[in-house]
This record gives structure tokens, C-alpha cells and sequence, in this order.
């Protein structure tokens, strides 16, 4: 089978270097492992621009979609959903110097975000409350972290997971929690009315009883 991510989300899917060679890992990668494994699917990992996944699977180039992916309702029109297998929340990056700790001092502040992602939702709505607030959307979360630590935007908006990552990484950056980011959930996304959706979630339950998704919970977020 075939699985598409964009793998930029650190510790959900990242490209490891360490080995020598270049390796798709991550918390998605080990749950579809897991999952194919017990199904006995072979399953091949096909790297993309986020805003690309949903089409990937609308057009049947993917099997299904693992890429820390939100099941929102404007979504679930063109793809279906497995059952949640994490949650999270979004942050606001930026750097140590800029004194910005919420989201209204964004007012009149270039704001990137991953193009296609909730948090482009997120930004943009923040924009009609918050006076002059830019949203500027990229493919990749590197590229949008970079933007933050040269200066070129103010901020971003990322999922917390992620973005202690790469704070951790960064020197000059740091992290303001959103007050009001509610926790959302992550499910894989499959083409409308796939076969497969029924026996995925069987398999992440048996994984949510048996403590395989705590152990992996543990190895990549370490909590
Ligand atoms: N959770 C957000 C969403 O569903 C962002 C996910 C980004 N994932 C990635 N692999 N870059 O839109």
C-alpha cells in the first residue's frame, strides 16, 4: 500500500540522515508499519507538499494519508477518517527578542503557516479579528522556520509537538502558547469510502489496548 505524508513534522515524519542514507521515520511511519504488519500490506512511503495529500488521495495515487492530519469537517467531504490516534495543539513561534506572547500582538505581523494545514485555517481567521495580520503560506515547515529565525515574517503558527523540535534547535527561537488552541485530534485520511478504514482502526484500537501506541507515544514524544 501506499502511504503519502509530507515528511517535514518532526517526530511524525522527518527525513533521517543519521544512518547514511536518506530514511522517512517518525511516529506515523511506526504506527503504519505496525498496522501493515498485522494486515499484511507492504507499505511504500511517497514524500509530498502537504496541500497535495488530500488530492493524492482523491485521485487514488495514495492509499491512504498519515502526516499528523486533522480530521476536520472540510476535509471529511473528500476524504474519509480513521479513528484519532493523538492529539495536539498549535503554537505561535517566534523570536526570543520579539516580546510577542499572544496571538492579538500579531496585529499588523507577517504570520507563516503550512499551506493546506489547520493552521493556515487558524491564521486566517485570526486575521479578520487581528488589525493587519498577514498570513503567508509555505510547502514546507523548514522553509517556514527559516523565514522566522531571517526575519522575513514575525511568526508561525505550528503544532506544539513540532515546534518544540525545532526550538530545541534554534537558539534565538521560542515558543508562545495560544490560550485558546483547543486540542485536536489525528487520524489517517483514506480515498472516500475505502475498504481499508474498518480494518485500521481495528488495528490502532488493538494498539491503544495492548500499550503499542503508549510505547510509541513514549519513544517519540517522550511523555
Ligand atoms: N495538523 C495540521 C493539519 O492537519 C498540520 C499537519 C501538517 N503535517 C505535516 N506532515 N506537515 O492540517
Amino acid at each position: 500500500m501506499t502511504m503519502a505524508t509530507s515528511a517535514d513534522f518532526k517526530p511524525y515524519e522527518f527525513h533521517d540522515l543519521t544512518s547514511g542514507k536518506d530514511e522517512i521515520v517518525g511516529f506515523d511511519v511506526d504506527i503504519a508499519k505496525y498496522i501493515g504488519k498485522e494486515l499484511g500490506y507492504e507499505v511504500q512511503i511517497n514524500d509530498m507538499n502537504f496541500d497535495g495529500l488530500v488530492p493524492a488521495l482523491q485521485t487514488k495515487r495514495a492509499d491512504f494519508v498519515m502526516a499528523g492530519m486533522n480530521p476536520t469537517p472540510d476535509r471529511e467531504k473528500n476524504v474519509d477518517f480513521s479513528v484519532v490516534y493523538h492529539e495536539a495543539r498549535n503554537t505561535i513561534v517566534i523570536k526570543k527578542d520579539s516580546g510577542i506572547t499572544k496571538l492579538d500582538q500579531l496585529a499588523g505581523k507577517k504570520v507563516a503557516v503550512q499551506l493546506g494545514s489547520t493552521q493556515e485555517t487558524t491564521a486566517k481567521d485570526a486575521a479578520k479579528t487581528v488589525q493587519g495580520l498577514q498570513v503567508v503560506s509555505l510547502n514546507k515547515i523548514g522553509e517556514i522556520v527559516e523565514e522566522v529565525k531571517t526575519g522575513r515574517v514575525d511568526a508561525a503558527i505550528i503544532e506544539d509537538h513540532v515546534a518544540k523540535g525545532f526550538v530545541e534547535n534554534n537558539e534565538g527561537l521560542q515558543l508562545a502558547p495560544i490560550e485558546t488552541a483547543e486540542s485536536t485530534g489525528t487520524a489517517i485520511a483514506f480515498p472516500k469510502g475505502s475498504e481499508h478504514v474498518a480494518e485500521f482502526n481495528k488495528v490502532i484500537k488493538k494498539m491503544q489496548e495492548n500499550g503499542e501506541m503508549d510505547k510509541l507515544i513514549q519513544k517519540w514524544f517522550g511523555q
